[in-house]
């Protein structure tokens, strides 16, 4: 029998204009409205989805770079989602909720203070996905940390976050009526934290949890950002190639680094992000892929367009039929990000050619792409469980319901049908939906 799986969903682009761009704003929701948001996570959990992820970042960009992210909505406007989360929580029961928090942003006192509170307030059901991305550093007046140095300080964040969230020991709450006590002092650890980026003193204010700490989550997928996962995280949130050999072997990575630091590898659930594209017959499949080969001008935009917004560079005002240059990416471009736009052979090519491959869709049942009928994706989710030994998937996109019904409509009962996906949940918070 197929093996039960863990499903999330990563609300990319983060609490801003959903929608926007697609016919599907004209439902007339507003972004800024929690309505829309209660609607869609309460049909995530419908659907038996055991986490929301949402995304965040901080800043718009440079000065150079701020037209570049808000002219399509790509990078903002955003809000900030550890304040949309408590309407979440408030609307649902079981379904957990982490959203993004920059380890160089957010203190580790007031970190944990906060997600205490929302831990105690949602039965067990909130986390936080911690990133490192430093490019917001100087609107806190905070220097720029390197890459590594930003993990570095990460690890050294949560150690103290984690110091806090324990401070309260065993016995601590004694509430007892008789003799007028309600907690005792002695239980508490009045730490001192000194660590290479964090100095501080607990305990916290809050009081111990009832079943577990917020789950933690992260999405680096580089060597610090994998070790970052095995040492630290519940849920890694995995981004690579979706064949059995490359999900094998990113979880072996994430596994070792586990062990390695004295955990356990089923400690950490590794979810992998997937975009599939349901359509209802084989033909259907072989229209949509033949029809991606030549995308119009409009869908050539559309991809230069976001590409610009995520790589601070405007490819929208390049001539996309002349030879492309790839050095007029700046320094803080990453090159594994370069490559991955304009490949690795160096033969010259246009930015129509770019993203025409970009735009190339291909059929899950062959393994070129994620294009399938419903029992074709189940399939592909099947056997990565069993012959990878895959946790799950996050599914990927903005929190509307109609970017929902997309994805879940005909997944839902086909996986349930395979007991994939849950129908049942625990009783006590994500922790025990995801580990119990
Ligand atoms: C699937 C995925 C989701 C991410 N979500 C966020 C996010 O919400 N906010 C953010 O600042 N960075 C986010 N990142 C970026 C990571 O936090 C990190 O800065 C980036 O991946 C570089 O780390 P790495 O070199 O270890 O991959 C995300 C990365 C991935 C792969």
């Amino acid at each position: 029998m197929a093996q039960l799986q863990h499903f999330g969903w990563f609300f990319g682009r983060g609490f801003g204009p959903q929608g926007w761009g697609h016919p599907y704003y004209d439902w007339n929701y507003r972004w800024t409205s929690p309505k829309l948001y209660q609607h869609s996570i309460r049909e995530l959990e419908q659907a038996g989805l055991d986490l929301l992820i949402i995304e965040d970042a901080l800043s718009l960009g440079s000065r150079e770079t701020l037209d570049l992210r808000i002219r399509s909505a790509y990078g903002g406007p955003k809000l900030d989602p550890l304040l949309l989360t408590p309407y979440l929580l408030d609307a649902t029961e079981h379904i957990g909720i982490t959203p993004t928090i920059n380890a160089g942003a957010t203190p580790p006192y007031l970190a944990a203070r906060q997600a205490a509170t929302l831990q105690h307030l949602s039965d067990s059901r909130f986390g936080i996905n911690v990133v490192t991305d430093v490019k917001s550093a100087r609107h806190f007046g905070l220097e720029e940390l390197a890459h590594d140095a930003a993990y570095a300080r990460a690890e050294d964040w949560l150690a103290a976050v984690r110091k806090l969230w324990h401070s309260w020991g065993d016995g601590a709450l004694v509430e007892d009526r008789d003799t007028g006590r309600y907690a005792d002092a002695s239980k508490l650890d009045a730490f001192h934290h000194e660590g290479e980026y964090f100095r501080l003193d607990g305990p916290l204010n809050a009081p111990p949890f009832a079943d577990g700490d917020p789950i933690i989550v992260s999405p680096g997928g580089s060597g610090p950002g994998l070790a970052f996962a095995g040492a630290n995280s519940d849920v890694q949130l995995a981004l690579a190639p979706l064949t059995v050999e490359a999900v094998t072997a990113y979880r072996a990575k994430v596994h070792e680094s586990a062990v390695q630091h004295g955990r356990r590898p089923e400690d950490i659930k590794i979810l992998f992000v997937f975009k599939p594209e349901i359509v209802d017959s084989q033909e259907e499949v072989d229209r949509v892929v033949e029809a991606s080969k030549h995308p119009t001008d409009a869908a050539v935009r559309a991809i230069l367009e976001g590409q610009s917004s995520d790589l601070e560079t405007d490819l929208t005002v390049l001539d996309p039929d002349a030879p492309f240059d790839p050095s007029i990416f700046g320094q803080h471009v990453s090159q594994g990000t370069i490559r991955g736009l304009v490949g690795d052979s160096g033969e010259p090519q246009t930015l129509r050619q770019i993203a025409t491959r970009k735009a190339k869709k291909g059929s899950i049942a062959d393994g070129s792409g994620f294009v399938g009928t419903v029992g074709q994706v189940a399939d592909f989710i099947e056997t990565l469980g069993d012959d990878a030994g895959n946790d799950g998937f996050i599914f990927s996109g903005d929190l509307h319901p109609v970017t929902i019904h997309g994805y879940l409509d005909a997944l839902v009962p086909e996986l349930r049908r395979r007991n994939i996906l849950r129908s049942e949940w625990g009783d006590r918070g994500t922790r025990s939906n995801l580990f119990g």
